[in-house]
């Protein structure tokens, strides 16, 4: 079975884009199965820039793009991104792209509260993109959601408003705010209905068989391990598991259908929002690797935190999600300093660990423990063979690839697709 799984092994902007895009253009299908319009995803073909935050990767090139039921559907959002992506020639038809007809939706009533929130927890917040994420999976899990199929029963749909209402109506009454405007939101979801209604279906069944036609399937993770809700830096984290297993009940296949899991690794450590970072750098170094690496975000353009790279969180991240092989990504970025450092274990109240222990507190604590490597003078960007590589930046890959505990599948070096250094192809393994 020829199945991929990506996952990002971090705090999320590994440069997945980049690795999706590369195995779209071999995949049959590309699925995303969890997440929403939080992601942001960039790609860059031929020069051309292509910036997605919830259509799968795949749609650019053409290949069976699926939104899974364990992503939240902003219908507005993902209007105008189709609207944005077709002017950019890129077409979007029923034919190359489905979304779960049972996946909830992000409604205008979820932002607000993200926002509230947000705003009135000041220096506790935990800096989400706003975009309403968690209130909406909250509504998910609490029975409820509207759902994509509900749009296709709208005049029934007064009493899943009523409980829904009656549950914002209160946590709004809280913040000073009014109640919801049913009648304005009913009049919405009418309007986009159609839109969307046009690529609804089962998705687990066109899955069952796009899999038994013996497809290709890549499953696009978003965020990364350390956002994940459960084994997360919690509470800094996004509200859905990020993990590789996720990819089975965010799309309704089995788990024996993620095959190769593909940990997308910065070569570096980056983290944007709020929560424990170990490695974060306040120095000229941390500013050079965020102007190096244009380390700004796709879907809030906030600055990222940077850092040296962690390989205690990316051997954490690796174990739980069951990580093949990664792509490590970023490297060009850290040409040029003297010495380059690897955290390979934290220092608490006298104690060595070799993990990120699960209390905030004890994250926030925790002190980073450096080994220092030689750094590279010479550019790897571009670089598309171990010969093109300086033996410094080699050494530090392996030297990753050591204390992961898992392999390198392929080492990234520019955002152009074929800047790549392929070990181990994902799809042949
Ligand atoms: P939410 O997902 O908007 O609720 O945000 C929760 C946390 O996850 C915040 O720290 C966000 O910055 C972070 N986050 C969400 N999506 C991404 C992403 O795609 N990349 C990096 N961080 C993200």
């Amino acid at each position: 079975m020829a199945n991929v799984t990506v996952i990002g092994a971090q705090w999320g902007d590994e440069g997945k884009g980049k690795i999706v895009d590369w195995l779209a253009s071999r995949a049959d299908a590309v699925v995303r199965f969890q997440g929403g319009h939080n992601a942001g995803h960039t790609l860059v073909i031929d020069g051309h820039v292509f910036k997605l935050s919830l259509l799968p990767s795949g749609i650019v090139s053409g290949t069976l793009s699926i939104i899974g039921n364990g992503v939240v559907l902003d219908p507005w959002a993902l209007k105008s991104e189709v609207e944005k992506l077709e002017g950019q020639g890129v077409s979007i038809t029923d034919d190359n792209f489905a979304i779960a007809d049972n996946c909830p939706l992000i409604l205008p009533m979820h932002r607000d509260l993200d926002g509230l929130r947000e705003a009135a927890a000041g220096k506790g917040k935990i800096g989400t993109t706003g975009r309403g994420i968690g209130p909406a999976y909250e509504d998910k899990v609490g029975r409820r959601a509207i759902r994509v199929c509900d749009l296709a029963h709208l005049d029934t749909l007064d009493p899943q408003l009523d409980r829904l209402c009656a549950h914002h109506d209160a946590l709004r009454a809280g913040f000073d705010q009014p109640p919801v405007d049913r009648a304005a939101l009913l009049e919405e979801l009418r309007e986009i209905a159609p839109f969307v209604m046009r690529f609804a279906q089962p998705v687990w069944k066109r899955l069952k068989k796009v899999k038994r036609a013996g497809a290709k399937i890549l499953f696009e993770g978003a965020q990364g391990v350390l956002l994940d809700v459960d084994h997360g830096t919690y509470p800094f984290v996004t509200s859905s598991n990020t993990v590789s297993g996720t990819a089975a009940s965010g799309s309704g296949l089995g788990p024996n259908s993620t095959g190769f899991v593909l940990g997308i690794v910065k070569a570096y450590t980056t983290r944007v929002g709020s929560g424990p970072f170990p490695t974060e750098l306040d120095d000229a170094d941390g500013q050079t690797l965020g102007e190096r690496g244009h380390e700004f975000g796709v879907v809030t353009g906030r600055k990222r935190r940077c850092g040296w790279f962690d390989a205690v969180i990316v051997r954490q991240s690796c174990a739980i999600s069951g990580v093949t092989g990664i792509a490590l990504t970023k490297v060009d970025v850290l040409d040029g300093f003297e010495t380059v450092k690897i955290c390979t274990g934290y220092r608490l109240r006298g104690k060595v660990y070799d993990y990120l222990p699960a209390h905030a507190a004890d994250q926030a604590a925790v002190e980073p423990i450096y080994e220092e490597m030689e750094g590279w003078q010479q550019t790897t960007a571009g670089a598309r063979s171990w010969a093109d590589l300086p033996a410094n930046a080699i050494k530090y890959i392996q030297r990753v690839q050591e204390l992961i505990e898992t392999p390198v599948a392929l080492v990234s070096t520019s955002p152009e697709r074929d800047d790549t250094i392929l070990v181990r192809d994902p799809f042949m393994d």
